[in-house]
């Protein structure tokens, strides 16, 4: 897929290969042109796709920027500088840009945070997302604190989907990593995720050396019984993190050590916009996924973007460019001129991150203000 320019008007078109005119058919990629093309040629919003034909329909907002845990890799240990609740977006402006995400083609929503079940109204964003014709999936991702209490609320809010992070088994280490106590009630909210049915339970696992890289057996001992998806998370550089590459433990290593043990372990079919590489070991309940996205991107499949508590719209996670959905909403613009402006930021999204060690030189938000 290359884009190229039009020899009539000089505008940018994209030659897509699953235009519905098969083939060549360019595609006229312009600002001012992409409604009229919307309704006419392009299988998908013009606006939501990008110059590499990345379809995204799956966007991640993030609630609040505040968490009840303090998790190393996530946030630096003093803390960060919170925005002002009236800069925050409020709940009829996070199910605005929601309805219009939804209306130009996305079928995922994930809440994020900070930890997105600490803020008040999330019941009743759920409630008001799942009316959304159009909203196939609603996830959340959570560390699991209050999960045990609110899941009944949630799954009857509309809630499909639970990815829940744990990056140990171990109760003292909990604590190291999160820098706060709780281990008992993240497993309190796992077994009740799947008591009440969510299959599978994600379990997000951020391997670092030295930590818990010696845990990763345990981590695959536990999918045994239970139907969990264990996803080993590359450790990734964020501002205040304190991140480097000794400390990050690669998919190929943490493979190799679970086919040490495991070399039955089977892969999975890859879905095509699946950011985990995903295995089972025969016969067991559940499963382990990776997410490489240090040592094995995947922005080619890329279909994520993402809207910070603070109403930033971010096209890649590791991309520091956002523009303010906020500032144009609160200006009273019309939701075409919120188009004109998400349509922008998507068409300057890159091809792909510039790698790990570029990213960890690169100033960018801490994890926790930008949504996990
Ligand atoms: N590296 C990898 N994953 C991270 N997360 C947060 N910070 C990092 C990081 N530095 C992920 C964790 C957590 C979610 C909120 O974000 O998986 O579960
Ligand atoms: Fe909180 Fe999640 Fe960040 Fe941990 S990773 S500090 S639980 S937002």
């Amino acid at each position: 897929r290359k884009n190229t320019f039009c020899v009539h008007c000089h505008h940018v078109l994209i030659l897509s290969e699953t235009s519905q005119f098969g083939g060549n058919a360019p595609l006229v990629r312009e600002l001012g042109q992409r409604q009229r093309l919307n309704e006419e040629v392009l299988p998908f919003s013009a606006f939501l796709t990008d110059n590499f034909g990345r379809r995204h329909s799956y966007l991640r907002i993030s609630l609040t920027e505040k968490c009840n845990l303090r998790c190393q890799y996530c946030m630096p240990e003093e803390g960060v500088k919170l925005t002002p609740r009236s800069q925050l977006l409020s709940t009829s402006e996070v199910l605005t840009v929601a309805q219009l995400f939804v209306r130009e083609g996305v079928e995922k929503i994930r809440l994020t945070g900070g930890e997105p079940l600490i803020r008040p109204d999330v019941l009743d964003i759920i409630t008001e997302l799942r009316k959304l014709e159009g909203l196939k999936t609603i996830a959340v991702t959570t560390n699991g604190m209050n999960l045990a209490r609110l899941l009944p609320k949630l799954k009857e809010a509309g809630l499909d989907l639970l990815n829940i992070s744990l990056d140990t088994l171990v109760p003292a280490k909990f604590e190291f990593i999160v820098r706060r106590k709780g281990f008992h009630k993240v497993m309190e909210g796992i077994d009740k995720a799947i008591e009440m049915g969510y299959n599978p339970v994600k379990v997000n696992c951020v391997v670092m050396r030295g930590l818990n890289e010696d845990e990763l057996l345990d981590f695959v001992a536990l999918t045994e019984k239970k139907p969990l998806e264990v996803r080993f998370i590359e450790y990734m550089p964020f501002d205040g993190n304190k991140w480097n590459f000794k400390k990050m433990v690669s998919y190929q290593e943490m493979l190799d050590r679970i086919r040490q043990q495991w070399p039955s372990l089977e892969q999975l079919p890859l879905g095509k916009t699946d950011t985990a590489k995903t295995f089972k070991v025969p016969g067991f309940q559940g499963q382990v996924g990776f997410i490489t996205s240090m040592s094995d991107q995947f922005c080619g499949s890329c279909n994520r973007l993402r809207i910070t508590a603070d109403g930033n719209l971010k096209v890649c996670l590791f991309g520091n460019t956002e523009v303010s959905l906020r500032d144009v909403l609160r200006s009273g613009a019309s939701d075409q001129e919120l188009l004109d402006i998400i349509g922008a930021a998507v068409g300057r999204k890159k091809k792909q991150h510039a790698g790990m060690f570029s990213i960890s030189q690169m100033k960018n938000r801490p994890m926790i203000l930008i949504g996990g």
